[in-house]
């Protein structure tokens, strides 16, 4: 019922689900998990999942994964891994509506920082874990900018399934994410350089030493990520929105929305799908440079890859790495670069790149309204901001940003960027070309004095 395959249509070459891949043996492109649906039969509506929620004392219904069983079915269900992921909630926020420019009721966040290790990376890790017990792995590994790490630590030391081994690049990873690694118990690996070395790195190692490799190259963690759009449908009653906004790093969300959104028209559970808009950083834009200014795109299966290739020796030759505030997505060879550009096909979708003061500054406000994010998460509400300042999104769009990682994950951005220390504003911020922090909220600082604390309570509140 399930098998992998090629995502070159000039290749398509297919292999068992038997196999541990991250490429096509043949031609080197990405692989996808691909089903026979008329054998696995779906569901002919996607109000078939509600009476999961009835039997939410079944861990696999309770499951925000688990519970679409229905639409990643690669594994028996006595096969399924879970701890209790995906209990994530779609929020509307009128006030974060506003600073975008939309209308009241016309913008959500889907806060994934709600999974149990404070990302969406849970999502897929619940699929490859799943996968990798199927074909008994000992040891998983990744590379990362700290939550893939920290979702594969976590799995790691509650089901003891599997050891974790990580790779991080040395001054990369905020200390949220590194002390998630270290307390779950992962074997920590700092790279003396940064995610794409890091990337590099663990692609050789795993091959080498057999170890099951749990970056978005892995096919299957992708089926787990669709879910995120089956949970921001199924809280909008099964109507989909106009927009999704999601940040783009490695682009493994970006093209699990798109894989997810093609098979339910595939299947004829959604007649129209959202418009999808990837933001990058504008310190890590290799998604915006090939596809709004180098004219990269998927081609029917045949994306013209000399373009990137001959960006990326552009870049070695300027010696220019990946900077950025939003270290989750300081990201300049991102992996899944061909699924996103399919994504965007099926999606009718826009790239763009917004600044690191646009990112605190949707960040901050993000917070004001009540779901904290990381510097990353904030990029789909900046580029949010941004698309509907140029008029590519409408005043009455219904939009959804993807939340991507809980505001715990780096606090140092946070502080720096509230703080009334302008050495600490300088180093962490200044250094970004951050200017100014608009929309800080500084704390007063008081002698210990019970008559000046008062008076700044009354003068401050
Ligand atoms: N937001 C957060 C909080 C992330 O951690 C990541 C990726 C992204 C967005 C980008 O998502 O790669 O699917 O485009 N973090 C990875 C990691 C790279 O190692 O934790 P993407």
């Amino acid at each position: 019922m399930a098998f992998q395959q090629c995502v070159s249509s000039v290749c398509g070459a297919t292999y068992g689900i038997d196999e541990a891949l991250v490429a096509c043996r043949s031609c080197g492109s990405l692989l996808d998990v691909t089903y026979d649906w008329q054998r696995v039969g779906p569901p002919e509506s996607l109000t078939y999942f509600e009476q999961k929620w009835s039997r939410r004392l079944d861990p696999i219904c309770f499951s925000g994964i688990w519970r679409f069983h229905e639409l990643l079915p690669f594994a028996p269900a006595d096969q399924l891994v879970t701890i209790g992921e995906g209990q994530t909630l779609l929020h509307a926020s009128d006030g974060v509506a506003k600073y975008v420019g939309l209308n009241a009721s016309g913008l959500h966040l889907q806060y994934e920082g709600m999974n149990p290790s404070g990302s969406f990376k849970d999502n897929g890790m619940a699929a490859a874990f799943t996968h990798a017990r199927m074909i008994g792995a000992q040891r998983a590994a990744c590379a990362s900018t700290g939550n893939t790490s920290a979702s594969l630590a976590l799995y790691c030391s509650v089901t003891k399934l599997m050891r974790a081994i990580i790779f991080v690049g040395s001054g990369k990873i905020s200390y949220g994410k590194l002390s998630q690694a270290l307390d779950y118990g992962a074997l920590t690996v700092q790279i003396a350089g940064d995610f794409d070395d890091a990337m590099d790195r663990v692609k050789e190692v795993s091959r080498d030493l057999g170890i099951y490799l749990v970056n978005s190259v892995n096919p299957f963690r992708l089926e787990g990520q669709k879910t995120i759009m089956l949970r921001v449908l199924e809280a909008l009653h099964w109507n989909p929105p106009d927009w999704i906004v999601v940040p783009g790093g490695n682009l493994g969300n970006s093209s699990a929305f798109g894989k997810a959104f093609a098979e339910l028209k595939h299947l004829g559970l959604l007649d129209c799908v959202p418009r999808l808009a990837i933001i990058n950083a504008a310190g890590a834009n290799t998604l915006d440079q090939l596809y709004q200014h180098r004219g990269l795109r998927w081609n029917d299966g045949a994306p013209d890859m000399s373009i990137a290739n001959n960006y990326y020796d552009e870049l070695d030759a300027r010696n220019q790495r990946a900077d950025t505030i939003a270290s989750a997505i300081e990201i300049n060879r991102p992996v899944n670069l061909v699924k996103a550009l399919r994504a965007l096909d099926v999606c009718d979708g826009v790239v763009r790149e917004v600044s690191d003061q646009e990112i605190l500054d949707a960040k901050a406000q993000v917070g004001a309204n009540g779901l904290g994010c990381e510097p990353a998460s904030a990029a789909s509400v900046a580029g949010a901001k941004l698309l509907r300042d140029q008029g590519v999104i409408a005043p009455s769009d219904r939009v959804v940003c993807i939340l991507t990682g809980h505001q715990l994950k780096d606090p140092t951005a946070t502080v720096a960027y509230h703080t009334t220390d302008q050495e600490m504003f300088n180093k962490v911020l200044g250094a970004r070309g951050v200017k100014r922090a608009s929309f800080a909220n500084r704390a007063v600082a008081v002698s210990n004095d019970l008559d000046e604390i008062k008076q700044a309570i009354r003068l401050y509140s």
